[in-house]
């Protein structure tokens, strides 16, 4: 029998052979990207527009002085103006395998070979399918989520989230959220977010009811939060259609909470049939498992849960119960062609490459990075890095005196010492990073180095 030509293509050794070999040629000019390296004379001015225009046509300046040139290594990423960054925030966290990494880009590149540029709903190509089998087959081991539907970024898996527990639980309208939370940033994600400068001048159309999260100093904070989540629904019977939490708050300042929080939260919610949605795209891969829902040993408890960034595209898991009606969740884009090829790798690579489980490599790059920062606590820095966790490979740290101002500062003083974190959190802000899972032991001890001259800059 004849082959399909993509098929052909695809398998075809002349192809494989110009693909690895465009894939040698870019990356030989990278091998040159080792370490940080400060802005240099001959790009600096070219560096300086293209950053202004950037700002210039999007009406506002970036936060950073930043404008990548497309090549980069590891952690490490080539910037116009000739500088090269430690990258610890690989694009808030989607870049979950560094810059440039081979694997990744030839997969983009077979991607980007195919017959159309972006995939959709009512025309999807193989790999459409293959993200949302593979997807189902790793959530599946650990919950009951056995369908998923492919969306454009995080805020549109979660509003299509809430849209499958509302319809389920018609005319169920209430969301229950955490405090601190972050949803995304459409109208109904703004209101989810627990965040007033993120929706200045927004109405608020009173869909929101909110728990406070877990306090480890406070010995009743698991008890309380149980207690505000039956208040609520003592106040609003039958009109709460979900429970929609970060199983670590993410944006509210990387706090995280052992299951025994969640387990009441979740059997209450299960004895008053309120849907359980997990928005896990910024856990997404990064906890030490797959799922933070597995990390946590909750999944049986999730009837919904969102991911997004480190698969390159967003997505909504959910049970059989939570399928909905057809005409609910649609739109023209799933992705783009070589985004889902790249996003099916990076499923392939984190589930089979050591990289999960207590001795795996996240968890071995958690644990090194968090002594690192603790051994500055107590030596150099005594007491300007206090509270340093997370889960995983997000970690944060309170810096200085915790206000927004020395956070502010201190991120633009390890910028321009050569490395890129963010802030999260608010009394106190913290100073965050979110590891690319490729770093090693000399990548750590230079962070350290960088956080430390920093540090003591502004101290
Ligand atoms: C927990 C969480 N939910 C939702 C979102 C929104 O995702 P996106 O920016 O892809 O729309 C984010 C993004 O940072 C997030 O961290």
């Amino acid at each position: 029998m004849s082959k399909l030509i993509g098929r052909t293509n695809s398998e075809s050794a002349k192809i494989q052979t110009l693909i690895r070999d465009l894939i040698t040629e870019v990356g030989r000019a990278e091998e040159a990207i080792t370490t940080v390296r400060p802005p240099q004379d001959d790009f600096a001015a070219q560096g300086k527009r293209a950053f202004d225009e950037a700002g210039k046509y999007r009406g506002r300046p970036l936060f950073y002085p930043y404008m990548g040139t497309g090549a980069g290594r590891g952690p490490y990423v080539e910037l116009e103006d000739g500088s090269v960054k430690l990258d610890l925030i690989n694009g808030i966290g989607v870049n979950i395998f560094g810059h440039a990494h081979p694997r990744l880009r030839e997969a983009a590149i077979r991607g980007a070979l195919s017959d159309v540029i972006m995939q959709g709903n009512l025309e999807p190509n193989h790999e459409y399918a293959a993200v949302g089998k593979k997807l189902v087959e790793l959530a599946s081991r650990k919950s009951r989520l056995k369908y998923c539907w492919l969306t454009t970024c995080g805020t549109m898996a979660n509003e299509n989230a809430i849209k499958l527990a509302r319809q389920k639980h018609t005319p169920a309208k209430l969301v229950v959220a955490m405090e601190n939370s972050f949803a995304g940033r459409s109208q109904l994600m703004a209101e989810v977010t627990d965040n007033p400068a993120y929706r200045q001048g927004l109405p608020l159309h009173g869909e929101v009811l909110r728990i406070p999260w877990y306090k480890k100093e406070d010995p009743r904070s698991s008890e309380t939060a149980l207690r505000k989540l039956k208040e609520h629904v003592a106040a609003n019977e039958k009109n709460i259609s979900c429970f929609m939490f970060e199983p670590m708050l993410g944006e509210g300042g990387y706090r995280n909470a052992p299951r025994e929080y969640f387990v009441p939260l979740l059997e209450f919610c299960k004895e008053k049939n309120i849907a359980v949605i997990v928005d896990e795209i910024q856990t997404f891969m990064r906890t030490g498992e797959l799922f933070a829902f597995e990390t946590l040993g909750f999944g049986e408890y999730v009837d919904i849960c969102t991911v997004a960034k480190t698969l390159q595209t967003g997505a909504l898991l959910y049970t059989d119960e939570y399928n909905p009606q057809p005409g609910l969740v649609a739109g023209t884009f799933s992705g783009a062609s070589s985004a889902l090829a790249a996003g099916l790798e990076s499923l392939k690579m984190i589930s089979e490459e050591g990289f999960l489980g207590p001795q795996g490599k996240i968890m071995r790059i958690h644990h090194e990075f968090i002594a690192m920062l603790n051994r500055l606590n107590e030596t150099t820095c005594k007491g300007l890095l206090q509270d340093a966790g997370g889960l995983g490979l997000m970690i944060a740290v309170t810096p200085l005196d915790g206000s927004k101002d020395a956070a502010t500062k201190l991120l633009y003083t390890l910028y321009k010492n050569g490395l890129i974190a963010f802030s999260c959190g608010r009394d106190p802000y913290r100073l965050r990073f979110l590891i690319p899972a490729i770093v090693d032991s000399k990548d750590i001890q230079l962070a350290g180095e960088i956080i430390e001259k920093s540090i003591l800059e502004l101290a």
